[in-house]
């Protein structure tokens, strides 16, 4: 067992959806898994392995914030072995061309988080990216399914609440960073670091610019299109 996922080796596979809260690991699991088996309630953060379309495939929980993400990531690439993970989560647009309930994807992953500066010291800026291989089944099966899918950099905050949220918004807008969220780059650090196939994918769910949200039903509705397109990158 390890020490967050209360399993035994061999329950989780090698595919997993990471969505922030548990309790939508459970919405995945009862929702698009054939037969899913609940193998960790430890803290609350559920983790379930099923079925789709004849894949084993798992979904876990991870909280909220780099932190939280970290411990159940290095757990599942290295106490389980999985090879390839997706991040299925909200996001937060902060460009005028990124609408309320698109779908995006996060082609890099700017952060304000000290752990990548702990990691490689204050000489050496990693750029957090995804697997493109993963990147460019997930745009190719949105565009097909034709939900509306738009690619382009995060940022992966560390605060949700920040004194200095305003300027870190317009550098980013400067920037071309379209979306905020909170866990992307730590997974795509972990990714290269761990030599794993990694991705974020989002739904918008409130405009930073305009303050307008999605209601929880349509939020219902699009996460569920995300992870349909999640699932057929993996297996695609
Ligand atoms: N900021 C950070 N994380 C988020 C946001 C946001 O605006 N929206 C959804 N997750």
């Amino acid at each position: 067992m390890s020490t967050h996922i209360t399993a035994e080796k061999g329950m989780v596979a090698e595919c997993v959806l990471l969505p922030g809260d548990p309790l939508r690991a459970e919405h995945i699991a009862s929702t698009f898994f054939k037969n899913p088996v609940k193998y960790n309630e430890t803290r609350g953060m559920y983790g379930f392995t099923g079925e789709w379309n004849g894949h084993r495939v798992s979904v876990q929980g991870t909280g909220m914030g780099m932190p939280s993400f970290s411990i159940y990531a290095n757990e599942l690439i290295d106490f389980f072995g999985c090879k390839k993970l997706i991040r299925v989560g909200t996001c937060g647009s902060n460009n005028k061309n990124l609408k309320l309930r698109d779908v995006f994807i996060a082609q890099s992953a700017n952060t304000d988080s000290g752990m990548n500066a702990d990691r490689f010291g204050s000489s050496f800026h990693f750029a957090p990216v995804p697997s493109f291989s993963l990147m460019y089944k997930a745009y190719e099966e949105a565009v097909k399914a034709g939900i509306p899918v738009t690619v382009g950099p995060c940022f992966s905050s560390d605060k949700f609440y920040d004194d200095r949220h305003d300027e870190k918004m317009a550098m980013m807008h400067k920037l071309g960073i379209m979306a905020e969220e909170m866990e992307a780059a730590e997974l795509y650090t972990l990714g290269a670091l761990k030599n794993v196939e990694t991705l974020a994918l989002f739904t918008v769910s409130d405009d930073i610019l305009t303050g307008e949200q999605t209601t929880a039903k349509e939020r219902q509705t699009t996460f569920n299109n995300m992870i349909e397109i999640a699932l057929r990158s993996f297996f695609s």
